[in-house]
């Protein structure tokens, strides 16, 4: 007898058509030119440790003990108890006083995830900017929402519209997601616009979502203003995590913390729990590695700013001096986003920039911008020294396919 076989083609759900990843989809066309014997530039993917950062030695004996004493079984699921303590600990230096809850997740990205989960019934929707993190955006559309973008001003370094996002508000919004220090901008929130989102939490009971996950990387020595902070009383939950800051992205730690009017978070808080029972735990053994990054030395960091605050200030000079560039400087994280005058799209830049000249950037479109802009995404983790190479590459593509003028 002939085994049955089953032809028949399995689709993907239809929800998931607008998840884009454009990172990470680049891949596709670097791939092409590596197999061609290049060696491609990476200014597209933000992970401190393909570069010359290391994690802080005394972070992994954390994590390398907590093994050997048999910390390798589930862990409870909103988190370790010591983990717990010492995010509530950081919230504290974060001037963050109405903390209701803290919960452990696998990266700021599961966060993200449980916490939009948690929130939006069909028909619902929560306030993202543009350009924003996709990872915003992907879980949306998994959850079947229709996105409602605000925008971010480049006029304004990037501060988000307030005047859109008014218009853009509908009864049926829920919430709204900042993300400071941004990625792909490199903006920071200025302490009156993070005054006048919570104005407008208040008036329209929304929560507010504020991704903090680089709040320790900024490059011009102000100090970071946490949303939950400058707004006590409003409902948030603020993400942070080991990833960025403590330059573990591979361990997936990153957490949540609940602030705001008890009564008003309590029942979104259940929600979130049972998310957090439903998918068992975080990593147990890197969970014990947040005290001691939270609590230790922070010596790293200071070499981490001074690095980046010189590949920041090249990255800068070489914008203001390239034809058809201009950039907002970028003030935290690791990332510049400039704008770039051209003739066509953003998306055929980079793939072409990747096959000529082997240069890796991700294009604005991947992002979002406003229609009939052009933008892309630098990384400028890599040394001075690539990332001199790289800009020289961009500079000669652009000039033989665009000119100077
Ligand atoms: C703004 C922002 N939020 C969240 C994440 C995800 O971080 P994690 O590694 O903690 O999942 C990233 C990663 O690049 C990010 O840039």
């Amino acid at each position: 007898m002939t085994p049955i076989s089953q032809g028949h083609e399995i689709t993907a759900a239809s929800r998931l058509e607008h998840v884009r990843y454009a990172i990470r989809d680049l891949a596709c066309v670097a791939d092409e030119v590596v197999k061609q014997g290049h060696k491609v530039l990476p200014l597209n993917v933000g992970d401190p440790l393909s570069f010359d950062f290391q994690t802080p030695p005394h972070i992994i004996e954390a994590v390398y003990k907590a093994m050997r004493d048999g910390k390798n079984g589930y862990a409870p699921s909103p988190g370790v108890p010591e983990a717990i303590e010492a995010i509530r600990g950081e919230a504290g230096r974060k001037g963050i006083t109405t903390v209701r809850d803290v919960f452990v997740t696998a990266g700021v990205s599961e966060t993200v995830d449980l916490c939009l989960s948690a929130l939006v019934n069909p028909g619902e929707d929560v306030l993202t900017p543009c350009p924003d993190y996709p990872l915003y955006s992907a879980v949306l559309c998994k959850l079947g929402i229709v996105l409602n973008a605000y925008d971010l001003n480049e006029d304004d370094a990037w501060q988000p519209e307030l005047a859109d996002i008014e218009r853009k508000l509908t009864p049926r919004t829920r919430g709204i997601v900042l993300i400071n220090p941004n990625n792909p901008t490199g903006s920071l929130c200025t302490r009156q616009m993070l005054e006048q989102v919570a104005e407008l939490a208040r008036r329209h009971n929304l929560i507010v979502f504020s991704d903090e996950i680089y709040d320790k990387l900024i490059l011009d020595g102000t100090p970071h203003l946490a949303f939950a902070a400058i707004a006590p009383d409003v409902p948030c939950v603020t993400f942070g995590g080991m990833s960025k800051n403590y330059l573990v992205p591979g361990w997936r730690i990153g957490w949540g913390i609940v602030s705001g009017d008890a009564a008003a978070v309590k029942a979104y808080t259940e929600g979130v729990h049972r998310l957090l029972r439903a998918r068992l735990c975080a990593n147990h053994p890197e969970q014990y590695a947040i005290r001691p990054a939270l609590e230790g030395p922070q010596d790293h960091l200071i070499e981490v700013q001074r690095k980046l605050r010189s590949r920041r200030d090249l990255t800068q000079k070489w914008c203001e001096a390239t034809p058809r560039v201009s950039c907002v400087a970028p003030r935290g994280a690791f990332y510049a986003y400039p704008k770039i005058d051209i003739p066509e799209s953003d998306e055929i830049f980079v793939k072409e920039l990747i096959r000529q000249k082997h240069v890796m950037v991700v294009h604005g479109s991947g992002f979002g911008q406003k229609p009939g802009t052009q933008h892309f995404r630098i990384v400028f983790l890599p040394d001075e020294q690539t990332l001199t190479r790289a800009y020289a590459g961009i500079a000669e593509f652009i000039r033989e396919r665009y000119g100077n003028s």
